[in-house]
């Protein structure tokens, strides 16, 4: 069986951001910067790369930061054309290709990554679409993690979600899927469990923020009660689907994601970049280096 290609992307950008507080008091997680683009355009990239050509950004009324982002800026773009800053204006003139349309929708109130999917709806319709979570950044250098799960969705005519292995010790900070094996990077998933303690996870596959989803999801989310932290899980309603007999398989894709929703992955994400940027690769071993040696930090400590 084969489905539909998905054309939609949804990014869901209306949590608070705890903690990268105080930062997030004013700047919205999902913009800051690895090296010098906000972790919302790599998201977006990666979701344009992929065929998708109608972003959907769930948003909160106090973000206007994201949407801002996206729209023109005469005034900075004026000021740049007048200081004869032709590079840079080329990159805040024209931050998407013209083909790509931006919908934003108001989630009123944080009640969940499954709530903010589901506010998704009206603008997604009836076809499969994807979810992109932005502080999971995931770094490649070929096709992006994306792209490679859409082909897959598309032959398989089913969800798709990413998943990577992670020590057992840490199951309970994840979404962790059991499935009946793997051929190549793709296993049929059989069950999903939101943050098990490690001596119940029924393995170490955990979840990454990034979905193909059948439109089916929407139904399954409307009869997902709250769950933990009474908020509406999307977790639940993929069990649910599940459960029901629903396809959907895990995919192992080819990159490495920081988790940049947290200080370590931040920081990861930045040195990754920094020493594979053609201009910024030796300043930054250097400048390690210096703060290695500076610092007296050595392998054992
Ligand atoms: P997180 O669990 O990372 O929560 O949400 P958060 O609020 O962004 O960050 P912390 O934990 O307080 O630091 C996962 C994703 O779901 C979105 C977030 O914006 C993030 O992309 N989300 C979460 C919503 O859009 N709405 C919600 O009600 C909750």
């Amino acid at each position: 069986m084969t489905s539909k290609r998905i054309r939609k992307a949804v990014f869901p950008v209306a949590g608070l951001g705890t903690r990268f507080l105080p930062a997030t008091k004013t700047v919205p997680k999902e913009m800051l910067p690895i090296i010098d683009k906000p972790l919302i355009q790599y998201a977006v990239d990666e979701a344009i790369e992929a065929g998708c050509d109608t972003l959907v950004f769930i948003t909160n009324r106090y973000k206007h930061a994201v949407a801002d982002y996206f729209d023109k800026a005469y005034e900075l773009e004026q000021k740049l054309e007048r200081a004869g800053k032709l590079v840079q204006l080329e990159q805040v003139r024209n931050p998407l290709p013209s083909h790509v349309r931006t919908v934003f929708v108001t989630q009123q109130e944080a009640l969940g990554l499954g709530h903010a999917v589901l506010c998704a709806k009206e603008v997604i319709g009836d076809e499969p679409f994807a979810v992109l979570l932005p502080d999971d950044l995931i770094w490649n250098r070929g096709e992006g993690a994306l792209k490679q799960m859409a082909d897959h969705a598309e032959r398989i005519g089913g969800g798709v979600i990413a998943v990577q292995d992670v020590p057992r010790e840490k199951t309970s900070s994840y979404g962790i899927v059991a499935t009946r094996g793997f051929e190549g990077r793709a296993g049929r998933i059989e069950a999903m469990v939101e943050k098990p303690a490690p001596e119940d996870a029924p393995s170490t596959l955990a979840v990454v923020g990034r979905y193909v989803l059948p439109p089916g999801i929407f139904g399954a989310l409307e009869s997902t009660g709250r769950g933990a932290g009474g908020e509406i899980q999307l977790t639940d309603a993929i069990a649910s689907m599940l459960a029901s007999g629903s396809h959907y398989d895990a995919y192992r894709f080819r990159g490495t994601r920081f988790d940049c929703g947290t200080h370590i992955g931040l920081i990861e994400a930045t040195i990754r970049f920094a020493l594979d940027h053609e201009k910024l690769s030796e300043p930054a071993r250097i400048s390690m280096q210096k703060a290695l040696d500076e610092l007296g930090v050595t392998d054992n400590g």
